[in-house]
């Protein structure tokens, strides 16, 4: 069992000159030193020290504080996606100060830097998949589809199938409201993808260490549909994640090469990722870790979280906690997504009973997982660095609340751990 670090007088003497950190805290990257890095998602007030809409000049110079003291592992919340680094067609049409601002603030401090994300059905620009091909019947005619139904808590106590919706708002290639006119060719749209994944991958080739490749290419309905129908697999076919690999792989030989996804506590979805990564793997495509996003909400269990790894784990690769946060919110206890355009739905309602103390039994619970699965997980990285700035505000799903102070479920993560008690 490991004592909890502490930090030297020498360190506190310097860091109070900078933070108010207390001088006993102790540090999530230090007490899981040697298990796994720890990460967290951030964006461009925190990379490029500018207070916004959310937060003041000081809480913003307080949230960088923190992540300096906590993390050693960074990625961008939204910098990198498609709509924002790559807006427009043509070589002038990236958009690469937030990114880079990211990718320097991650080097400045010694931190292993995430890219997020290469191809993704959602945040992609409509000119992305425009081109002289009519849209099948099948596209042009289908009503928007209705809001999923909520579903019933399933067994897994975490993101189910049932309350995502296919896509994301209106302009952008995603499927919710997406664009369904003129579509480019099969051969259009690979070059496009190619171009980008060689620009942006290639921009950040040795500084970028993992890249999610894919992101969220797995259906949620059903048990015969793999993958998701969305404007990649309908215009280039099943095959767009083989390639979106090749080409990162060209593009940074070195980098490691993740498919990431939500909702893989659900068994049906797991299979799901089993199956795909099963045939990728045969088909000797450059994948080398899984992204397991694990959006859950507090009725995950030890057990759930236990399972989905130990399953996970068969493929062979890393496991990488991407997008780890748990959600407080009633609404989410029912049926949760990972998909903001379902968000309101899964924040509403008020935070269950006894929040705080349920929110810390739970990353207590799945922080002993992943201790158990320590060889098998190389990054854990919550997404967001505190209640206030997270997608899922009112759900208060980290660690840290608006003001930076730690919540006892801080100290659940550390006592994980530790395998001790934190005075
Ligand atoms: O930056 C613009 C700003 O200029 C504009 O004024 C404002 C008005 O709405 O929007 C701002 O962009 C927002 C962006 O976050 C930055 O705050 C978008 O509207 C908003 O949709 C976007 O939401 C992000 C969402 O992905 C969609 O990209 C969330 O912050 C982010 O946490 C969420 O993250 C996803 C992962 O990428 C993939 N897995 C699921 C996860 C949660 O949905």
């Amino acid at each position: 069992m490991n004592p909890i670090p502490r930090i030297s007088w020498l360190s506190a003497a310097l860091l109070a000159t900078a933070t108010a950190v207390a001088a006993d805290k102790p540090v999530l990257k230090d007490v899981y030193k040697g298990k796994f890095e720890v990460g967290v998602a951030i964006n461009r007030s925190v990379t490029m020290g500018a207070a916004g809409m959310r937060r003041s000049q000081e809480q913003v110079n307080s949230d960088i504080a923190l992540v300096k003291e906590q993390f050693n592992q960074v990625v961008a919340e939204n910098e990198m996606k498609w709509e924002s680094i790559h807006p427009r067609a043509g070589a002038d049409g990236f958009n690469f100060g937030p990114a880079d601002a990211l990718v320097a603030f991650g080097q400045s401090n010694r931190m292993s830097i995430a890219g997020h994300t290469l191809v993704w059905h959602s945040q992609t620009p409509t000119w992305v998949f425009a081109g002289t091909n009519p849209p099948p019947a099948s596209a042009t005619n289908a009503p928007v589809p209705p809001p999923a139904p909520a579903v019933a808590t399933n067994s897994t106590g975490t993101n189910g199938p049932g309350a995502r919706r296919p896509g994301f708002g209106p302009g952008f290639g995603g499927g919710f409201g997406r664009y369904n006119g003129p579509r480019a060719s099969r051969e259009e749209l690979l070059e496009r993808m190619r171009d980008h994944i060689h620009t942006v991958a290639g921009r950040y080739k040795g500084k970028v260490k993992v890249w999610d490749v894919v992101n969220e290419a797995l259906s949620d309905s059903g048990t015969t549909n793999v993958l998701r129908s969305s404007l990649w697999s309908e215009i280039i076919g099943p095959d767009f994640i083989a390639k979106a690999f090749q080409y990162a792989h060209e593009a940074d030989p070195a980098a490691i090469l993740r498919y990431n996804d939500y909702g893989l506590e659900n068994p049906m979805k797991r299979q799901k990722l089993i199956t795909m990564v099963r045939q990728l793997q045969a088909q000797k495509v450059p994948i080398h870790a899984i992204g397991s996003q694990a959006h859950i909400n507090v009725s995950t269990t030890f057990e759930i979280m236990d399972q989905t790894l130990a399953e996970i784990a068969t493929l062979g690769l890393p496991i990488h906690i991407t997008e780890l946060d748990i959600n407080t919110a009633q609404g989410g206890q029912r049926a949760t997504g990972a998909d903001v355009a379902a968000n309101a739905a899964t924040t509403q309602g008020g935070q269950v009973s006894d929040a705080d103390k349920k929110l810390a039994d739970a990353y207590e619970a799945v922080f002993r997982a992943f201790v158990k699965h320590d060889k098998s997980i190389d990054i854990v990285t919550f997404w967001g660095v505190n209640d206030a700035v997270s997608w899922r505000a009112q759900g208060k799903p980290l660690v840290f609340d608006g003001d930076n102070k730690p919540k006892p479920a801080f100290a659940a993560v550390i006592r994980a751990a530790t395998g001790g008690q934190l005075k």
